[in-house]
């Protein structure tokens, strides 16, 4: 069964496809009124969203299918210690396919990992949320004609920053990206988002400019810093309102670099760049929509022609059973240090570090 948790699950081909998919949704949407009758999407959020599930739901809907939902995790048997495995194979009786959020990384590919549906991750704590991507993507796609030769800026907390990981894996797989990555010091991308980009020979900067960044970029990815991922509220204090995109720090932007965040804003964008003809956060919110439809018809498709077919986790995973898969994940943000039964697993990369398969961070050398 194929299910979507790391943006890396599709190759560039299936991105591109469905983004067509999705261009051709907007044009024809009558033609997909009925594309999903009789389906069901369940959609099981342990973390707040507003758009994320909404837009899930709406897409279900204008697929003609229906939605089961669980907006409110503290309703839910998890309040009496049930397991994600567990509930996504109960999930798996009622639903044809599951979008999930939850605050812990992996959470989601432990849920695929058990459910006997396809599962979608809507974000799993700090790690990944591929279907923000998909919405990015199309934003990019549409507003400048592709994602060959663009100079790219990422701008905020990109430590925590989950819509920076998937963003940052989708598009080092276009030929001549750049990235320009401004942060605080402290908000660094993590290790194993760089190493992917120096695996594949991406050019890459890291900067605490934002004015020093903006005349060369063709799009600006702006985040929000993530004041529920910080262990110190001290630190959070300090670094929060590290950046703010105003109207005169656009001037410093060419014509055509476009804004883009995956929302919600805070402070990082001040209300006098959306009339901007550049900014285009409003606009990914829409074109998310249309790529879940796109996403949940590929991925319904597909599961009901090949019931056993099923996306791996990236790298080589180690034999389960030796030595290496047995070392312990101690990340305490990751879906092994909530769940006691979890069967902890490793890649391993290149220089040979292991690293846990739900959270990506180290768990010690070969
Ligand atoms: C993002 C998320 O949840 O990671 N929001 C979203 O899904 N559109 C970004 C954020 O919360 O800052």
């Amino acid at each position: 069964m194929r299910s979507l948790i790391d943006i890396t699950d599709l190759s560039v081909e299936e991105l591109n496809g469905l983004c067509e998919t999705a261009l051709d949704i907007i044009a024809r949407p009558a033609a997909y009124a009925d594309a999903c009758r009789g389906k069901k999407l369940a959609t099981l959020f342990f973390e707040p969203s507003t758009r994320t599930r909404m837009s899930f739901e709406a897409a279900m809907y204008e697929l003609g299918g229906n939605v089961l939902s669980m907006s409110d995790a503290g309703t839910s048997s998890v309040t009496k210690g049930e397991t994600v495995a567990d509930t996504a194979k109960v999930i798996s009786c009622y639903a044809d396919i599951i979008a999930m959020r939850h605050p812990k990384a992996g959470a989601a590919l432990v849920a695929a990992k058990s459910g006997s549906v396809p599962v979608i991750n809507a974000g799993d704590g700090g790690h990944c949320h591929p279907t923000q991507t998909l919405a990015d993507l199309l934003t990019i796609y549409r507003e400048k004609g592709g994602f060959d030769g663009l100079t790219v800026g990422m701008c905020g907390d990109l430590l925590y920053g989950r819509t920076v990981h998937s963003l940052i894996n989708a598009m080092s797989r276009y030929s001549g990206v750049k990235f320009v990555l401004i942060s605080p010091e402290e908000l660094r991308v993590p290790q194993y988002v760089i190493e992917a980009m120096e695996k594949k020979g991406i050019l890459y900067e890291e900067t605490a400019s934002l004015e020093e960044a903006l005349p060369r970029l063709d799009a600006l990815y702006m985040t929000r810093i993530q004041k529920e991922r910080f262990d110190d509220a001290e630190q959070y204090e300090r670094l929060k309102g590290s950046y703010v995109l105003d109207a005169e720090k656009m001037k410093l932007a060419g014509p055509g670099c476009i804004v883009l965040h995956p929302l919600p804003r805070v402070d990082e964008i001040s209300t006098d760049v959306d009339g901007d003809p550049r900014a285009c956060y409003f606009k990914q919110v829409l074109n998310g929509k249309y790529m879940r439809m796109a996403l949940i018809l590929k991925l319904l498709d597909e599961a009901a022609k090949d019931p056993e077919k099923r996306g791996l986790p990236a790298g080589d995973p180690v034999p389960a059973g030796s030595a290496a898969s047995a070392r312990r994940c101690r990340n305490p943000k990751c879906i092994c240090a909530a769940e006691r039964s979890i069967v902890h697993e490793t890649t391993r990369s290149d220089d040979g570090t292991l690293r846990c398969i739900y959270c990506e961070e180290p768990v010690g050398r070969e």
